[in-house]
Order: C-alpha cells, then sequence, then structure tokens
C-alpha cells in the first residue's frame, strides 16, 4: 500500500518466503537478543522464589513486576483474552497452566514461560523449576525434555528443512520411551509473538520449509511421560495429559545464522537447566 508520492510506513515490510516466514535482516538479531536475555533473566530471578507451599499466582506477580520493572511490556496479558505475565503448568500440565493461589507441593515440577516485548521485539522462553525433592522420574523426563530442545537446535541450519528439527526430537524423546506432544508446536516471532511457520517437534526429515538466515522462531517441545494426547480444560486454556501422566517443557527463542543458529533467550546466570541447584 503506498499513497501518492511516499511510501507508507510499515514496521513489518520486508522479506518473507512462500510460506510466509519473515526473513530478518543483520540488524534485527540485536533486538532479538534484548528482549530475549529479559525473558531469560527474568526466568533466572524467579527460580529463588519456587518452593513448596509458594503459589503459582505469587510467581506469577513476582514475573509481571520484573516485566514493568524493566520497562517492557507482557505479551500474553490482552493476549485473546489471557490475564497473566507468564503461563505455569504443573506436573500433568501440559501448557498454557493459569497462575492461581494454589500451593506448590513437595515434588510438584512447573514450567515458567514468560513472552516479553522489548522495543517491539518479542522475547519467548520457558524452562522447568522443581518444589522441594525431584523425583527420580521426574529428573528423567525434565533431562530428556531439555536435551530434545538441543537436539533439534542442532539441526538449525541454513539448507536444513522445519521436518529436520522436528524428527531429531521425536527420535530422540521416543527412544527414551517418553513422547512427543503433538498438538501445540513452537512458532515464528519477531516483531510479532506467534507468525509462520508451525515449528512441529515431530515429523519427517527433509519435509517442511527450508531454514534460511535471518528466520527467527521458538523450539518449545512438551515430552510426555506417558501418552501424548492433550485436552483442554474447561477454562479454555489450560493443557493437560489426557493419561494425567507427567509433562515437560523447555523453550528457546533463536534466530538462523549464516552457518547454524544463535539462542536469544540463553540465560544469563547459567541457570536454564534446572540442575543448577
Ligand atoms: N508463551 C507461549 C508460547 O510459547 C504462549 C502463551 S500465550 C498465553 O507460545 F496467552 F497463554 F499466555
Ligand atoms: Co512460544
Ligand atoms: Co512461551
Amino acid at each position: 500500500m503506498t499513497t501518492k508520492g511516499k511510501p507508507v510506513k510499515d514496521k513489518h515490510r520486508g522479506k518473507t518466503t512462500r510460506d510466509g516466514i519473515r526473513i530478518h535482516e543483520a540488524a534485527d538479531f540485536a533486538g532479538m537478543h534484548k528482549a530475549g536475555e529479559l525473558a531469560a533473566r527474568i526466568l533466572d530471578e524467579v527460580a529463588d522464589h519456587v518452593f513448596v507451599g509458594q503459589t503459582t499466582g505469587e510467581l506469577d506477580s513476582l514475573i509481571e513486576n520484573k516485566v514493568n520493572a524493566a520497562g517492557a511490556t507482557s505479551a500474553t496479558i490482552g493476549y485473546k483474552g489471557y490475564q497473566h505475565a507468564s503461563c505455569i503448568s504443573v506436573n500433568h500440565v501440559v501448557c498454557h497452566g493459569i497462575p492461581s493461589d494454589k500451593k506448590l507441593k513437595d515434588g510438584d515440577i512447573l514450567n515458567i514461560d514468560v513472552t516479553v516485548v522489548v522495543d517491539g521485539w518479542f522475547g519467548d522462553t520457558s524452562r522447568m523449576y522443581v518444589a522441594g525433592k525431584l523425583s527420580r522420574k521426574a529428573e528423567r523426563l525434565i533431562q530428556v525434555t531439555h536435551d530434545s530442545l538441543f537436539k533439534g537446535i542442532e539441526a538449525v541450519k541454513p539448507g536444513n528443512t522445519f521436518g529436520d528439527i522436528g524428527n531429531a526430537i521425536q527420535t530422540y524423546v521416543e527412544a527414551q520411551r517418553m513422547s512427543v506432544v503433538r498438538d501445540f508446536c513452537g512458532h515464528g516471532l519477531g516483531r510479532v509473538f506467534h507468525s509462520p511457520p508451525n515449528v512441529l517437534h515431530y515429523g519427517r526429515a527433509g519435509t517442511g520449509p527450508v531454514l534460511e538466515e535471518g528466520m527467527f522462531f521458538t523450539i518449545e517441545p512438551m515430552v510426555n511421560l506417558g501418552r501424548p494426547e492433550t485436552k483442554v480444560l474447561a477454562d479454555d486454556w489450560t493443557a493437560v495429559t489426557r493419561d494425567k501422566s507427567l509433562s515437560a517443557q523447555f523453550e528457546h527463542s533463536i534466530g538462523v545464522t549464516s552457518d547454524g543458529c544463535e539462542l536469544f533467550t540463553l540465560s544469563p546466570a547459567g541457570r536454564f537447566h534446572p540442575t543448577w541447584r
């Protein structure tokens, strides 16, 4: 669209592939690093507040305050009617758990997912936490889920396909006799929260769009100890495993470079994996 003589300002103009995937410029990586680092730092800081008896609502308030203190905006407050600065998914909750006044119990595992907007760029990351004593089976689930994300990340380079990412994750997870959730996926992001492509955490090598330098997206595998099926509760958000088995998730925001990728949401304190405790 143009008005006579002068181009309309459009922050979304520029190159997109035939699949609708935006190709960002070199200068755009800096904006993503700034947004991603804030989201990751908030997740670092919240770790000290996860303990038995704590409520997920209190954790969410802490997160909202940290987003505001940084002069950033929460991407999730007001998103499709969602009212919180984080999703907190406990035990058999797969994703989109709504913070509440329910207290954490000994041995609970939880994913905290935060998305912030800094100077118009979106930073989206999540990781696992534990209240009290971690059981052996939960520890194994968390380890496999974490490592599956990095199997996916290893497949990110120009010339590979999105199917290569999904295949790397699925192959690894299923070899550990766990299952990959099909009902939710990663997504393109940048100056928007969710954009093409759908980043599936399963699939066949060599299928799907080809990765190109300048693509920004998340990889956020959800892994279940039991079957992969999920259902969404009556609140229209909370997704749980149908068989009530434990579920875990890790998420990074990633940019494709000329020879691989950069992680925008690296933990400044090295606290991405819960074994830092
Ligand atoms: N951060 C989530 C993601 O990884 C999206 C949460 S949307 C919300 O894509 F509304 F549930 F917060
Ligand atoms: Co995401
Ligand atoms: Co997220």
